[in-house]
């Protein structure tokens, strides 16, 4: 595996580079989540490059830029240990070069749900994942769909910048109780963990319901809510369920569309979701 801490080590690293190259971004603080990305890589390009940037640009002034995990050497072994050929590590000037102006907004997409309560967020992470695919060049791009807002921003990004690039979403990695993985998951104690439960069980019993011929958007957040309910230390922030497309709300679930979650437990914040109905968007 060559570690390449510069634009100009990448760039030597890549001249050679063979047809195709699958590329999984990440923040770091590597987990199983991570690697069964790199894993699916793997399965379909000839080499992968991973990065590892906690990039400052999306995150808001009261969140957890300076609290986030990092943990290069034990992330390297992990890369190390999964075969991965290239791993990217860039100096902040790397990735915005002094000068440096542009951010890149999708619209729409990216106003609601997490959008609303974190101005910006969405901003940076399609800057420095476009700023990525502009220094990496890569055929393929691999995201987790934990975070299928992120997903769907930058898929619609990628189609209006990096036409030929191929973005793929995958399936949301999950501890075995449920709850899904998150390098943010090392905030929460034992007593949290448990609590924390209740989000997977409230989207089950949902998506149960919905299979079972309830349509209902608002009978299907009820539903999910009540399960959330009876755990008070939950703070909702959005339950919601809207389509994929324009990721507009909907009243019945007819279209391809998901439910949305975001909450506090204590000071962390988690997100989840459950596709209802699928799309050809996510395959
Ligand atoms: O999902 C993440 O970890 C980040 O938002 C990403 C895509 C690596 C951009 O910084």
């Amino acid at each position: 595996m060559q570690i390449l801490k510069s634009e100009a080590e990448l760039k030597r690293a890549l001249e050679n580079k063979k047809t195709s190259l699958g590329f999984v971004p990440t923040m770091g603080a590597l987990h199983q989540g991570h690697l069964s990305l790199v894993e699916k890589a793997q399965q379909s390009t000839d080499q992968v490059i991973v990065s590892i940037f906690v990039n400052p640009l999306q995150f808001g002034p009261k969140e957890d830029f300076q609290k986030y995990p990092r943990v290069l050497e034990k992330d390297f072994a992990l890369l190390e240990k999964q075969k991965t050929d290239f791993v990217f590590v860039p100096r902040v000037e790397d990735v915005y070069p002094q000068g440096w102006k542009t951010k890149i907004n999708v619209h729409d997409l990216a106003n609601v749900l997490c959008g609303k309560f974190r101005p910006g967020h969405f901003e940076g992470v399609c800057t420095v994942v476009a700023r990525f695919f502009q220094l990496i060049e890569p055929s393929h791009a691999y995201f987790g769909l934990k975070d299928l807002q992120q997903f769907l921003v930058l898929q619609q990004m990628a189609r209006d910048l990096f036409p030929r690039l191929k973005v793929i979403g995958c399936e949301t990695f999950r501890e075995v109780e449920g709850l899904a993985m998150s390098s943010r998951n090392q905030y929460l104690d034992a007593k949290q963990k448990e609590e924390s439960l209740a989000i997977f069980r409230g989207l089950n019993k949902a998506e149960q319901i919905y299979k079972q011929g309830t349509l209902d958007s608002s009978e299907l957040i009820k539903v999910f809510l009540q399960e959330i309910e009876k755990v008070q230390s939950i703070e909702v922030q959005y339950a919601e369920i809207r389509e994929l497309e324009n990721l507009e709300l909907i009243e019945q679930v007819n279209l391809p569309s998901a439910l949305f979650f975001a909450g506090f437990l204590g000071s962390t914040r988690l997100i989840d979701n459950r596709i209802l109905h699928a799309s050809e968007k996510l395959l």
